[in-house]
C-alpha cells in the first residue's frame, strides 16, 4: 500500500510539472473525439482539415510526412485520393511541400517555417495548442509594445508571433457545405494535424482498453489461484 501511495505521488508530481511546462497561459480544452476510447478517425473531419491545410496552411508550411495515399487509411477510396492529388497537380505519392521555399521564408519572416506534420506532438497541449493559437489573435492590450513584424496572439509564448492570422471567416469552401467559421476551420485543421502527428492514436487507445481488460481478468484469476494455493498449504499444515 505504501508503495502504491508513493507511486501515485510521483505520478501526480510528474503530471503537474508537465502541465506547468506548458507555459503560463492555460489552454482552453476542446472536446476532441480522438480522446474517446471508442474513437476512430472521422473521415469528414479529416477531409475538412485537409481542405484547410492544403488551401491555407500549405502556402507557408509543409507536411513533409504526408502523402495523398495516406488518406486511404482513414476511409478515402483510391479514386477519391487520386482526384484530390490531381486537383493539386500532385501524384498520390508526393509529400505535401510548402509553396514557400525556405529562402523566401527567411527573406519574409527571418526564419524557415516549421513543418506541420508532427507539430501537434512537438508542442505541449497538442491539438488544444494549435486550436488556441489559430483562434488566439487579438488586439494587443494597451501599452503592449508590438513590433511591426509580429501579430499579437494570446497563446503564443511571449504573445508576438511572426505568423499573420492565417484564418478568416468563409476562407474555405467546405466539400460538405459546413459553415467555414474561424473556429470551425481551426478545429478541423487541428484535428487533421493530430492525425498527421499520431495516425496510430485511435488504434492505440482501442488496444489500451483490451489491455486493461486483460490485466483485470488476469488479476482476478491470480487472486483465486493464490487463495487456492494457500488453502491447500493450510490444509496440509493441519494434516
Ligand atoms: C502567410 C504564411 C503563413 C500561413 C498561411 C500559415 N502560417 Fe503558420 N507560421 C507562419 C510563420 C511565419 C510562423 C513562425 C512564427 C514565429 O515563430 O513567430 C508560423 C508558425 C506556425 C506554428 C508554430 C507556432 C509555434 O508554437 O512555434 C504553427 C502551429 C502554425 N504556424 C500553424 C499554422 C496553420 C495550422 C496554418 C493554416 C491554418 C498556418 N500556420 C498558416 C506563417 C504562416
Amino acid at each position: 500500500m505504501k508503495k502504491l501511495l508513493s507511486l501515485l505521488t510521483v505520478l501526480t508530481l510528474v503530471s503537474t510539472s508537465a502541465l506547468a511546462a506548458g507555459g503560463s497561459v492555460e489552454l482552453p480544452k476542446q472536446p476532441w473525439s480522438f480522446q474517446s476510447v471508442k474513437a476512430d478517425w472521422e473521415k469528414d473531419k479529416i477531409y475538412r482539415g485537409y481542405q484547410v491545410a492544403t488551401q491555407v496552411c500549405m502556402s507557408c508550411h509543409g507536411f513533409k510526412y504526408i502523402k495523398h495515399r495516406d488518406l486511404m487509411k482513414v476511409g478515402f477510396t483510391e479514386a477519391e485520393v487520386k482526384k484530390l492529388a490531381e486537383e493539386m497537380e500532385m501524384s498520390v505519392m508526393d509529400t505535401f511541400k510548402s509553396a514557400l521555399s525556405d529562402e523566401d521564408a527567411i527573406a519574409a519572416y527571418a526564419k524557415a517555417l516549421p513543418d506541420l506534420s508532427v507539430m501537434n506532438k512537438a508542442r505541449p497541449g497538442g491539438a488544444d495548442y494549435t486550436y488556441a493559437l489559430l483562434t488566439g489573435y487579438k488586439e494587443a492590450p494597451e501599452g503592449f509594445n508590438l513590433p511591426d513584424t509580429g501579430s499579437y496572439n494570446e497563446y503564443f509564448p511571449g504573445h508576438v508571433i511572426a505568423m499573420p492570422a492565417p484564418l478568416a471567416e468563409g476562407q474555405v469552401d467546405y466539400f460538405d457545405g459546413t459553415n467555414a467559421t474561424v473556429k470551425q476551420m481551426a478545429s478541423d485543421v487541428a484535428y487533421f494535424m493530430q492525425w498527421t502527428a499520431e495516425p496510430e492514436l485511435t488504434t492505440r487507445q482501442q488496444l489500451g482498453v483490451y489491455v486493461l481488460l486483460y490485466v483485470f481478468i488476469l488479476a482476478i484469476l491470480l487472486y483465486f489461484t493464490k487463495k487456492r494455493i494457500w488453502s491447500d498449504i493450510k490444509r496440509k499444515d493441519t494434516e
